[in-house]
Parts: C-alpha cells; sequence; structure tokens
C-alpha cells in the first residue's frame, strides 16, 4: 500500500462520517506495522492529511481528526446531492439499444490519438488564452467546406457559429432572433429535449403534426401562418424518421420567405441515409436565406464530444456576434483543433462513409432479431435513413409497459407515445441499433426479454 491510498482512505472516512472531528488516529509507527509498510508511507500521507486540514498533530498527545473540521452533516449532503439520475433518463450511459449513439466499437482511436497528440503539441500561447467565441476558425472552414461538399450547403465560415450541440443552438438562436411574444412551431411528435427545453424558453410554442412525409406544412399554413420560426427535422424526422417530402420543403421555403419567419432545420443524422444517394440538406434549397442550419458531431463522433454548431442567415451574422459576445464564452479550443484536423485530412468523410456501410447492416441485423423473436408483434415502415428503428405495436396502446420491460433488461428503448404532445398518438418502441455487432447479439439481447414480452403481450 502506498501513501496515496492510505491518504485516500482516510479523507474517505473522514468525508463520509465514519472518523469524526476529534476522533484520534494511530500513531505513525503503529499503523507503518499494521499495515507492514514503511514508516516514510505513513507519515507522507499524515503530511498530506495534515496539510489540507484533515488531521492536526497534537504534540505528544498523537494525532486526531481536526476538531474544528466543517463537514455537511448527513442530512445536508442529501439537501444538496443531486437527485439519481433515473434508470430511463436519457441520460443513463449504461444498457444497450440506446438512441442516436454512434458504433463506440468503431470510434477511430489511432487517427483520433495522433491528432490529439499534435493538437496539443501545438498549442500557441496565443490560443492558450480566450478561445474565439463564434468558433475555432479552422474548424469553421473545415465545417462550410463538409456542408458544401456532403450537404448540398452553400456557406462562408463566417456564417459557422460552433456550440455544444442542439440545446445551446435553440437557446442562441432564439436569444438572439426571438422576442419573448413570437409563436414557434415544433413537431408533434418531436425530439423530448427540443419539447422540454422550449416549453421554458419559448412562451408561445406551438405543435405541428407529422405524418409519413414528414411536418404536415398545410396544417401550418392553416392554424399558424403567422408563426415566427418552425423548427424541423426534415432529412429524417425524430423520431419517426420519415423524410420531409420535397414539395412540403419547398412550401415550407416559400413560406417562411413570404413571413419573414425562420425555419430551424435540424440535421442531426442527415449523413446516415441509405436507400438513396445522401439527400442533401433543406438548407441547400433556401434561396431566400431563411433556413438557419443545425447540426452536431454527436452522431457523426460521439455525443460526449459537445460539439455541434448553426449556419447563420447572412443578415443575421451581425446579431449573432454581437450578441454571441455577450451570452457566449466560445468552445474548448483543443477539441475543435483536433476536429478541424480530423476533418480537414479526410478522416471524417472516411469515418461516415464506413458507418453508412455498418449502420444498414446493423440494422437488418436488428429487424431481422426482431421478426425472430417477436413475429407478430410489431409492424415496421422502413424508411431510407437515420439511426434507430420505429417498431410500431400491431394491436394495443401499452409502449410504456412494453418500454418498462425492456428496460428492467438494460434494453434503453423508449415508447413513441412519450414523443407525442397532441396530436393522436402512435404507439411503438423506439430502438437504437447502432451498436449492434452481430446478428446472435441483436438475437440475445432481444431473448432477454422474450418470456416476459409474450406474457405481457399474449
Ligand atoms: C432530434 C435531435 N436533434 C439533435 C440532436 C443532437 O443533440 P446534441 O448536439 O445536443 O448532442 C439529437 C441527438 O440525440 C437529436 O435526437
Amino acid at each position: 500500500m502506498g501513501y496515496k491510498e492510505i491518504y485516500a482512505r482516510y479523507r474517505q472516512h473522514i468525508l463520509e462520517g465514519r472518523l469524526k472531528p476529534g476522533d484520534r488516529v494511530p500513531a505513525i509507527r503503529t499503523l507503518a506495522s499494521e499495515l507492514q509498510v514503511a514508516r516514510k508511507t505513513v507519515e507522507a500521507a499524515y503530511e498530506i492529511l495534515i496539510g489540507e486540514g484533515y488531521f492536526v498533530s497534537q504534540g505528544a498527545k498523537g494525532t486526531c481528526v481536526n476538531p474544528q473540521l466543517l463537514l455537511a452533516t448527513a442530512s445536508e449532503k442529501a439537501a444538496v446531492s443531486a437527485p439519481p439520475a433515473s434508470e430511463n433518463s436519457p441520460r443513463e450511459s449504461k444498457g444497450e439499444l440506446r438512441l442516436g449513439i454512434p458504433a463506440l466499437d468503431e470510434f477511430p482511436h489511432k487517427k483520433w490519438l495522433l491528432i490529439s497528440g499534435k493538437a496539443a503539441r501545438t498549442l500557441r500561447p496565443e490560443e492558450m488564452i480566450l478561445p474565439p467565441v463564434m468558433g475555432y476558425q479552422p474548424l469553421r472552414e473545415a465545417i462550410a467546406s463538409y456542408l458544401s461538399i456532403s450537404r448540398g450547403l452553400n456557406c462562408q465560415p463566417e456564417q459557422i457559429f460552433i456550440t455544444s450541440g442542439y440545446r445551446a443552438n435553440l437557446r442562441l438562436i432564439l436569444a438572439v432572433l426571438a422576442q419573448p411574444s413570437d409563436k414557434v412551431l415544433f413537431e408533434d411528435p418531436g425530439y423530448f429535449f427540443g419539447q422540454k427545453l422550449l416549453k421554458r424558453i419559448a412562451p408561445n410554442l406551438h405543435y405541428v403534426p407529422v405524418d409519413r412525409q414528414g411536418m404536415d406544412v398545410d396544417y401550418l399554413l392553416r392554424y399558424h401562418p403567422d408563426a415566427r420560426f418552425s423548427i424541423v427535422t426534415p432529412t429524417h424526422h425524430s423520431p419517426l424518421a420519415v423524410t420531409l417530402s420535397l414539395p412540403r420543403k419547398h412550401q415550407l421555403l416559400e413560406w417562411a420567405h413570404q413571413n419573414d419567419s425562420w425555419i430551424i432545420e435540424d440535421d442531426y443524422d442527415g449523413e446516415f441515409h441509405y436507400t438513396r444517394k445522401v439527400i442533401p440538406a433543406m438548407k441547400s434549397l433556401d434561396v431566400h436565406d431563411r433556413v438557419i442550419y443545425t447540426g452536431t458531431f454527436s452522431k457523426t463522433m460521439m455525443p460526449a464530444m459537445r460539439v455541434g454548431y448553426l449556419v447563420m442567415p447572412k443578415e443575421t451574422i451581425g446579431r449573432f456576434n454581437e450578441l454571441g459576445e455577450i451570452l457566449e464564452t466560445g468552445m474548448s479550443l483543443l477539441p475543435q483543433k483536433i476536429l478541424a484536423q480530423f476533418l480537414s485530412e479526410g478522416h471524417f468523410y472516411r469515418h461516415i462513409k464506413k458507418m453508412r456501410i455498418l449502420y444498414q447492416q446493423r440494422r437488418r441485423m436488428m429487424l431481422d432479431a426482431l421478426q425472430q423473436c417477436f413475429p407478430e408483434m410489431f409492424d415496421f415502415e422502413l424508411t431510407d435513413g437515420g439511426m434507430h428503428i420505429v417498431a410500431f405495436l400491431r394491436r394495443g396502446t401499452q409502449d410504456k409497459a412494453l418500454a418498462e420491460i425492456w428496460q428492467r433488461h438494460q434494453l434503453r428503448v423508449l415508447p413513441l407515445s412519450g414523443w407525442y404532445m397532441q396530436t393522436q398518438k402512435r404507439y411503438g418502441l423506439v430502438i437504437g441499433y447502432t451498436n449492434i455487432r452481430s446478428p446472435e447479439q441483436a438475437f440475445a439481447l432481444l431473448q432477454r426479454t422474450a418470456r416476459e414480452t409474450r406474457e405481457a403481450f399474449k
């Protein structure tokens, strides 16, 4: 045992209340012989504990836990500690079949490590001060070029604002461009984090139903033509994964143009389209510059990176600049530097191409396993892309009960009905498949729940 362990043990005993202020601790020699370590080892640990104020030396009387130590009582601790994350919370990281997580087994660790080392070594003194609020310029350039090549979107690096992802994008856009009374439209069903955030920050929030062609734009034109913002997931709707039809895209763009309204395009997983060639972002059709495009590296790299971005329409750059300087601090520079290099050296493109093929295979594995394990239970309306499957219940409305059974078996699927606000609900499970490694694994995971599922849904 080393001095660090002795130190850590005592510290833990004190913090957890097993040793109280004033309690005596063994003499150095006694403890050393008890633990069979050198006296110097115990001495080093005690020195740190004294230095940090946990212990006090009382000369000939020995050493004790500092009587003046102010420790939180158990009830105080309980009051300040965060509530335990619910097992079914989207933030819970354990479990399988989680939505929207890229294939973690395929993360390009080697390349990432190489580039990270170089990025850290070459950090210049001026880069160690404050990062630029709108983002690291080479990353803005790399994103603009990526968007033009891969998402058909023509924009300048000066239009890119780097953020920490989806919610930061929405907050920033509304803070810069919206008045509190502005009407904001959101899809129904729609992304749960979006719903939760918008309920807090957009007092005049309304919902627009979604069908097999995406957001129902006729509904929008009939009931909410006066809206200022419409937030859409046109490439793969969240969660139904349908694509907004081309006529509807044009209708929506025309509405925004005629009304001076804004469309917020959430292109969170547009890269993963399988049956046709990748479809360009809606922003590529936006001749009047009414679309604020938002993207993220959560689906292509990893969610923990927390790097996203938005493309500012040209006429808004000044406003974003001005308010951005007040509201934002700029994102940590090092990850931006690494990403910039990863993109500009072409690794990002290769990685996505590889993942597109892989996800298609993994989706097949999951579908086959679902059909094999539960042949009569689900219907599938297979869409052209996305990173999850929606398995619609053939009968009944009990998707919450079903999801609970699966969650008890560590399968982090979500009930579809929970994503609806006002529209007539549909029922089923939303299932992530991107981390399934083999048909056998897919089958084995579902088998965990098979008996209970069949019993509950006879
Ligand atoms: C609909 C939708 N939009 C955006 C995102 C990206 O979120 P973030 O960039 O905060 O990771 C996600 C991620 O799950 C999503 O499902």
